[in-house]
């Protein structure tokens, strides 16, 4: 088992990473302010893993109740969210109750969101199953659900107080999916950790091939990075840099997201797309080479992601992003390329370089 931890204080939690750690109900119980807890998952996962988690934690003595809702992007919305408030005020749920999410990135924004809400907030533990779970929305306490205007608009920080990642469950992930999750995982690289990045151009095959040591390597260095970057700016208030540079490609992917309607195209796939936009416009801003941009649009297409994005035209793909939570007042910033490795947020790229970049990209 890998164990890591974010660094937040009186917050702090720990990220473990293992093999089977779905039937260990210790860490969990250890968490619990009260043996009493909710696991809300979806239709897909519940046959898949629910029983392995409930049932460790029944017989070490939690009282549970289980929530399961309907699976897909589309239902991370305010509908989904009433059912889970009505859920837990029917289970009588009080301040001590914890909410546990099993599932993938939905899922756990949505439990999330929920447990940032109800009665002003009740202990939080992730149980991600998707690839990009366990790399990315697991970890930092990002919550939160779309709005049929924009995505993830409506939200909250909200701390876990454990993320507890069970590997075996990749082992059932539909290959789409698995993709999605590589596009968080090459961001990594490609915003602050070249030699991973490298590693990744070696090893790309054997993550596809679900080799696990090499998926267990990626997930642990994929929360090393992102624990480092939430742990120096929980919520994203730096001035320039910090958290902002998990959102490389995520401008550009929102727009994709909310413009084709929710699920259409996964959110990793949106982002793959994403960031070779961003990368493209970075070269038009002289940052980049032509040379790393094949590099980056190799490894991407390599991990089975769009390269370009859907063709909604450029004054949809404007409109979509002036609605961005990366706008400040009124400026779009930007999280671009130096280099490879290396990203930095920017909110000097003029209109004409921008509209430029989604025309070279946007031609599916
Ligand atoms: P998802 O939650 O929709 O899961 C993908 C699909 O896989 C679903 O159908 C799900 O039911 C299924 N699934 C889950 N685990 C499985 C398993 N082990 N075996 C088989 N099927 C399984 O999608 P996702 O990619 O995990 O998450 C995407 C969401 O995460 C988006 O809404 C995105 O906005 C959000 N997100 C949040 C953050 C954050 O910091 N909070 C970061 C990145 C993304
Ligand atoms: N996925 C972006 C963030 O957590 O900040």
């Amino acid at each position: 088992m890998h164990e890591l931890t974010v660094q937040l204080g009186g917050r702090s939690y720990q990220i473990l990473i293992g093999s089977g750690l779905i039937r260990y109900a210790e860490p969990i119980v250890n968490c619990l302010v009260t043996p009493r807890a909710v696991v809300v998952t979806n239709n897909t996962v519940a046959p898949l893993y629910l029983d392995a988690l409930t049932s460790s934690l029944r017989l070490a003595g939690v009282r549970l109740d289980e929530i399961t809702l309907s699976d897909g992007e589309a239902h991370k919305n305010t509908g989904t969210l009433s059912l889970i408030y009505e859920a837990l005020l029917r289970q009588r749920c009080d301040r001590s109750t914890t909410i546990i999410a099993l599932g993938g990135g939905v899922i756990g924004d949505l439990a999330g969101f929920a447990a940032a809400t109800y009665q002003r907030g009740v202990p939080f533990i992730q149980v991600p199953t998707t690839l990009l779970s366990q790399v990315d929305s697991s970890v930092g306490g990002k919550t939160g659900i779309n709005h049929p205007l924009g995505k993830n608009m409506i939200g909250a920080f909200w701390q876990p107080k454990l993320v507890l990642t069970d590997t075996d469950t990749l082992k059932t992930l539909p290959v789409r999916e698995l993709s999605a999750g590589l596009a968080e995982v090459i961001k990594y690289g490609l915003i602050r950790d070249l030699s991973f990045f490298e590693w990744l151009e070696t090893n790309i095959d054997q993550l596809l091939s679900r080799e696990p040591n090499a998926l267990a390597y990626a997930i642990e260095r994929s929360c090393a990075n992102k624990a480092e970057v939430v742990a120096g700016d929980e919520r994203e208030t730096a001035k320039e840099g910090g958290r902002a540079l998990l959102n490389l490609g995520h401008t550009f992917a929102h727009a994709i997201e909310t413009g084709l309607g929710y699920g259409e195209w996964l959110h990793g796939e949106a982002v793959g797309a994403g960031m070779v936009m961003a990368g493209e416009l970075s070269r038009r801003l002289g940052w980049l080479k032509e040379s790393d941009m094949t590099r980056i649009r190799t490894l991407i297409s390599r991990a089975g992601l769009p390269t370009t994005g859907p063709k909604l035209g450029a004054a949809q793909y404007l409109d979509l992003m002036g609605h961005d939570k990366k706008v400040i007042a009124g400026r779009l910033r930007l999280v671009l390329l130096k280099n490879v490795g290396e990203a930095v947020t920017w909110a000097d790229a003029s209109q004409s370089d921008i509209t430029a970049t989604i025309e070279a990209c946007c031609n599916d």
